[in-house]
């Protein structure tokens, strides 16, 4: 089955070709990022019309890439939340408008079980069951998950997402959007130990998060850092290595409790954050002490894409799922919702 995949739920348009038989056979994105950074953010009427001129052009791109026509598009796959509603709306009314005109069925896609599922493009796929940590910009879970729909959530973020602490604290320490790879090459050259920021909610029991107090702490830091006259880069520099630091280690001891919790040994990390080179290293440092591995996809397939929404939407397109001809979309939509496959 040769599926067709868009992803439209934010600043990114993604459209790829995924063949069941063949694996992923084009992927093309358009990043409206350089739109959103004079706002220090995403402002979604502009990410909406944005994604309306790009999404058909990308289509045509993507069957070039394959050799394809889009009578030999079998299915459409298009991501139907969480997200932007107008932004999802485009992607969504683009696949069903394919859809009704070539006679093929379309699916809606969860965004998260996408980043989920996208390690399954690599060559060494992970084998069901695993623990899965969901960390973008929207979200940061960690799920025992079972098989596809088969999602247990472990533990939460009570306030921020993983990468929206690292949105807002670039912000904070006058960085551009987004802010996660930004802090990521500043903390490449702080100093380690020079400052040390708290490991938030890892002193007590549980698989929860909460990244908003860190965030305010970083801003106290470089604060009183700008008081006394000391604001040179090398100190902006450490107080990033600090902050992402902090963040990757409250992530390993979660990631420790809940392999621990659940007697698995395979973790699979997902999401935009799951592209940082000090969270993949630390994890495995922990997972090769475990006896354990980890699993994540090449970086352009960690932030969002279209071949993730393309495999999640064959997976569900085999199993007999696909949408009636409305259209429809989820501004929130918790990941337990889904069915089972
Ligand atoms: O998954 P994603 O592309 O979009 C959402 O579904 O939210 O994730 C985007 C988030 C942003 O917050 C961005 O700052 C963060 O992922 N991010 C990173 C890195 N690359 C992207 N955070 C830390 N280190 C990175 N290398
Ligand atoms: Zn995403």
């Amino acid at each position: 089955m040769r599926v067709l995949g868009l992803e439209t739920s934010c600043d990114e348009t993604g459209v790829a070709l995924y063949d069941s038989e063949q694996g992923l056979l084009a992927d093309a994105l358009f990043s409206q990022i350089e739109q959103h950074r004079v706002y220090g953010g995403v402002v979604p009427e502009l990410a909406s019309r944005d994604h309306v001129r790009r999404a058909v052009p990308l289509v045509r791109e993507v069957l070039a890439e394959a050799g394809c026509a889009l009578q030999d598009v079998d299915a459409i796959a298009y991501t139907a939340g969480p997200g932007l509603v107008g932004a999802l709306l485009v992607g969504a009314c683009t696949a069903q408008a394919m859809a009704t005109a070539l006679g093929i069925p379309a699916v809606g896609v969860h965004h998260m079980e996408g980043h989920l599922l996208a390690p399954m493009l690599e060559d060494t796929p992970p084998q069901f069951p695993f623990v899965a940590l969901l960390v973008s910009g929207g979200h940061t879970q960690l799920v025992r998950v079972e098989g596809i729909g088969r999602y247990e959530l472990l533990g939460e973020s009570l306030d921020d997402a993983a990468g929206e602490a690292f949105d807002k604290t670039a912000k904070l320490l006058g960085l551009d959007y987004p802010g996660g790879p930004e802090i990521a090459r500043l903390a490449e050259q702080g100093q380690a130990g020079r400052f040390v920021f708290p490991r938030p909610m890892t002193d007590r029991p549980g698989l929860d998060f909460s990244f908003s107090g860190l965030k305010t702490f970083t801003l106290n830091t470089w604060t009183q850092c700008q008081q006394s006259g000391d604001a040179s880069e090398q100190t902006r520099a450490d107080v990033a290595h600090a902050f992402q630091h902090a963040v990757v280690e409250t992530l390993v001891i979660k990631c420790r409790r809940a392999l621990k919790q659940t007697g698995l040994k395979q973790l699979v990390i997902a999401g935009g954050v799951s592209a940082n080179t000090q969270l993949r290293q630390s994890l495995e440092a922990m997972l090769a002490k475990q006896g354990g591995r980890v699993f994540y996809a090449r970086p352009r397939f960690c932030t969002d894409n279209g071949a993730m929404i393309a495999y999640a939407g064959c997976q569900r397109l085999l199993a007999g799922q696909h949408e009636g001809p409305q259209v429809r979309v989820h501004a929130r939509w918790p990941m337990q919702a889904l069915p089972a496959i």
